[in-house]
């Protein structure tokens, strides 16, 4: 099952590739995850990427597209990936595409979870990540047991820096603009389907395994 993750910054993107990930034994590749990682151990790609990410903006496609090309190379993706941030307009759309046809495979569900805006900055502020593990939790809706601290491995608990209020609405423009029209994209191919996102986590899991089972 080769599923894409579509939706607005802090739409539950991560946190529902992460279940069905569990639930189908596939890897869920994000790319915010692998750029983050980047940033964090400076690497080239790092500290081509953080200037984009710090403001809200997309990372240049050729780094993005080749990240993913590679990845999807990985036996680990034979029986299905979930791709989480990716593709972000209709260019990466594309380029996934001519990857997939490499390998005889293609897109079989698109997921578009629906958030409103004001649902979006009350996750973006609340939301904080583990900097060891990159467990992510929220300060209301999933919190960790001790505020500063992972549930998991200890690690220390931080806000990213584009969940800022200002950085926010600058993701929230860029969506808009660039990854919006990918709703439209896969509607046309008939591969998208729409998920009320608000309500709790296992009942937003729920609605995208029926929405993928009746498809
Ligand atoms: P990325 O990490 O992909 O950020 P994003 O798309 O803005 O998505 P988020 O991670 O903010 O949200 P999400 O939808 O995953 O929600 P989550 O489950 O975490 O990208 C970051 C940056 O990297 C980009 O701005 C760009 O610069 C760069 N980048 C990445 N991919 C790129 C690409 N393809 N091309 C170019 N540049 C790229 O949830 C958010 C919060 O809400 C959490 O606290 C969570 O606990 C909470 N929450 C989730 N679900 C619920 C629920 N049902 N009820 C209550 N709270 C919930």
């Amino acid at each position: 099952m080769n599923l894409i993750l579509l939706g607005p910054p802090g739409a539950g993107k991560g946190s529902q590739g992460k279940s069905l990930a569990e639930k189908y034994n596939i890897p869920q590749i994000s790319t915010g995850d692998i750029l983050r990682a980047a940033v964090r151990d400076k690497t080239d790609l790092g500290i081509k990427a953080k200037s984009y990410m710090d403001k809200g903006a997309l990372v240049p496609d050729n780094l993005v597209v080749e990240i993913v090309a590679e990845r999807l190379k990985k036996s680990d993706c034979n029986d299905g990936f979930i791709l989480d941030g990716f593709p972000r307009n209709i260019l990466q759309a594309e380029a996934v595409e001519r990857m997939l046809a490499q390998f005889s495979k293609r897109i079989d569900h698109v997921i578009n979870i629906e958030v409103s805006r004001k649902e979006i900055v009350k996750r973006l502020s609340g939301r904080r990540v583990c900097r060891n593990c990159g467990e992510g939790y929220h300060i209301i809706f999933n919190p960790p047991l001790d505020d500063k601290k992972c549930d998991k491995c200890g690690g220390e608990l931080y806000q990213r820096e584009d969940d800022r209020e200002d950085t926010i609405e600058t993701r929230m423009k860029v969506y808009e603009e660039q990854t919006a029209p990918l709703i439209d994209f896969y509607k046309k191919k008939d591969f998208l389907v729409s998920i009320d996102g608000i309500g709790g986590f296992k009942d937003i899991t729920e609605k995208i395994v029926n929405a993928i089972v009746a498809r």
